[in-house]
C-alpha cells in the first residue's frame, strides 16, 4: 500500500502550538474510550504529551493486541507499527497513522520481490527445509506475512535473542552453537544486518558463522561454499540513524567521564555494541537511565528524541547523545501534533483519515508470524 500523505489544511499548519493542543484534548474528549493514542519513544514530546501508551514497538504490538476494546488506534510512529497494530487488531478496529509519509528507511531495504528472489536462489544451493526466516518488526506486513508462510517468526529489538535461539530449535539453557549444529538449522535474518549479527555475536556465534547477502547480487554476492557454511545469512539493511554512531564516539566519552555508563540500541554496528555497558531496545535503555545511581553520566546511542526525553525528565543523573551531532528519526518526526489533530478531528466528524489496512490474506500469514513472536516472549 502506497499513499502520499496530502498538505494539511492551512488552518492546522498555521495554528499555533495551544490551538492544536486544544483541539486534540476537545477531540479526545469526544471520542472517549473509543480512542487510544500510542507513541513510539522517538515521537516528539507534542505528540507524546496525547499518548494513553508510550512503548518500543514490541511494547506497543502487544498493547494494540491487548486493546480489542478501543474503536480507533492512532498510531503515532511509522508505517510498519501501524502495519502490525493493524493485523494484531479486530476488524472492527480501525489503526490511523497520523501522517501517510511516516516509513522506515531500514524497512524498505527488503521487499517481498528480493526476500523470494533470495530464497529461491538459497533454495538451489542448501535444503531451505533448514532455513528459517526471521524479520525484524521493522519490515512490511508483506515480509512478515512471507516469514508467517516459510515456518518463521517476527523479532523486535527486545526479544531478538529469544526468536533466534527459537528459530535454530535450542533447547533451554543449550549452548547455542552447539544446538545450531545438533539441528542443522540457520537463519535468514532481515532487514537489519546489525540487530542480526549483535544478536548472533550475543548467543556465542563467531564472524564465520556469518555472511552478508547484499539482495543486489546474484546470490547475494556469495559463493555456494559461503551459503552452505553460514548458520546466519544478514540481509544487508541498516538503519542511517542508528548506524552513525561510531567507536570513537564511545571512545571520547569514556575519556572525558571514566565512570559513565554506555546504553546503545542494538541497531548499531557491532563494533559500537561491543564497547557498550548495555545493549538493548529502547524501553530497555529507558529502564536502564530510570535506574541509574544519581549523579551517573550516561552516553546513549539512540535517536535524539529519546535521548533529549531522558535527560529532561531525569535530572538526577546527566544524559547525553553518543554522537553530537545526530540527527532525528526524519519519518518518525513527520508525526507532529497538527497532524495528531487533523486525524483526531476527521474521527470526530466520522472520516476515518489515514487508516492503514492489510489486506486480509497478508494480515492472516503475517498474524502467524508476530503471534510466534508473541507466544516465544
Ligand atoms: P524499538 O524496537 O527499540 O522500539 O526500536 C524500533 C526502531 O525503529 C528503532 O530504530
Ligand atoms: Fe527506521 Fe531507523 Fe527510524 Fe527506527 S530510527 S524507524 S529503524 S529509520
Amino acid at each position: 500500500m502506497f499513499r502520499l500523505q496530502s498538505p494539511l489544511p492551512d488552518h492546522y499548519r498555521d495554528a499555533t502550538p495551544e490551538e492544536l493542543a486544544a483541539r486534540i484534548a476537545a477531540a479526545r474528549d469526544a471520542l472517549g474510550p473509543s480512542l487510544v493514542v500510542l507513541g513510539h519513544h522517538y515521537q516528539r514530546d507534542e505528540v507524546m504529551a496525547w499518548a494513553d501508551a508510550r512503548g518500543d514497538s514490541f511494547g506497543l504490538a502487544r498493547f494494540a493486541a491487548e486493546h480489542r476494546d478501543a474503536r480507533y488506534v492512532v498510531f503515532c510512529g511509522v508505517q510498519f507499527m501501524a502495519e502490525s497494530a493493524d493485523v494484531l487488531t479486530g476488524p472492527d478496529q480501525a489503526v490511523l497513522l497520523p501522517d501517510l509519509n511516516a516509513g522506515c528507511s531500514m524497512a524498505d531495504m527488503a521487499d517481498l520481490e528480493s526476500v523470494e528472489t533470495a530464497w529461491d536462489e538459497l533454495a538451489g544451493v542448501i535444503d531451505v527445509e533448514t532455513l528459517v526466516p526471521v524479520t525484524y518488526m521493522n519490515s512490511s506486513a508483506e515480509l512478515k506475512a512471507f516469514v508467517g508462510r516459510h515456518g518463521g517468526a517476527v523479532c523486535t529489538s527486545s526479544n531478538a535473542r529469544a526468536v533466534v535461539a527459537w528459530a535454530l530449535g535450542l533447547e533451554a539453557g543449550e549452548d547455542a552453537v552447539a544446538g545450531a549444529r545438533r539441528t542443522g538449522r540457520r537463519v535468514l535474518f532481515f532487514p537489519d544486518q546489525h540487530l542480526g549479527r549483535n544478536t548472533a555475536y550475543a548467543l556465542g556465534f563467531a564472524a564465520s558463522d556469518m555472511r552478508v547477502w547484499d539482495p543486489r547480487r546474484e546470490l547475494g554476492g556469495l559463493e555456494d561454499a559461503d551459503a552452505k557454511d553460514a548458520t546466519f545469512l544478514l540481509w544487508k539493511g541498516h538503519c542511517s540513524v542508528h548506524q552513525r554512531f561510531r567507536t570513537e564516539h564511545v571512545d571520547a566519552f569514556r575519556a572525558e567521564h571514566p565512570r559513565g555508563l554506555v546504553l546503545v540500541h542494538p541497531e548499531c554496528s557491532h563494533e559500537v555494541v561491543d564497547l557498550a555497558d548495555v545493549v538493548g531496545s529502547t524501553d530497555t535503555i529507558i529502564r536502564t537511565v530510570e535506574s541509574a545511581e544519581p549523579g551517573t553520566t550516561i552516553g546513549i546511542a539512540t535517536e535524539i528524541h529519546l535521548v533529549h526525553r531522558l535527560a529532561n525528565e531525569h535530572p538526577e543523573v546527566t544524559v547525553l547523545s553518543l554522537d553530537p551531532l545526530v540527527c532525528p528519526c526524519s519519518t518518525m518526526f513527520r508525526i507532529d501534533a497538527a497532524h495528531l489533530a487533523w486525524v483526531l478531528d476527521g474521527l470526530v466528524a466520522g472520516d476515518v483519515r489515514n487508516r492503514i489496512t492489510v489486506g486480509p490474506e497478508t494480515a492472516a500469514d503475517a498474524r502467524v508470524a508476530l503471534e510466534r513472536m508473541l507466544a516465544i516472549t
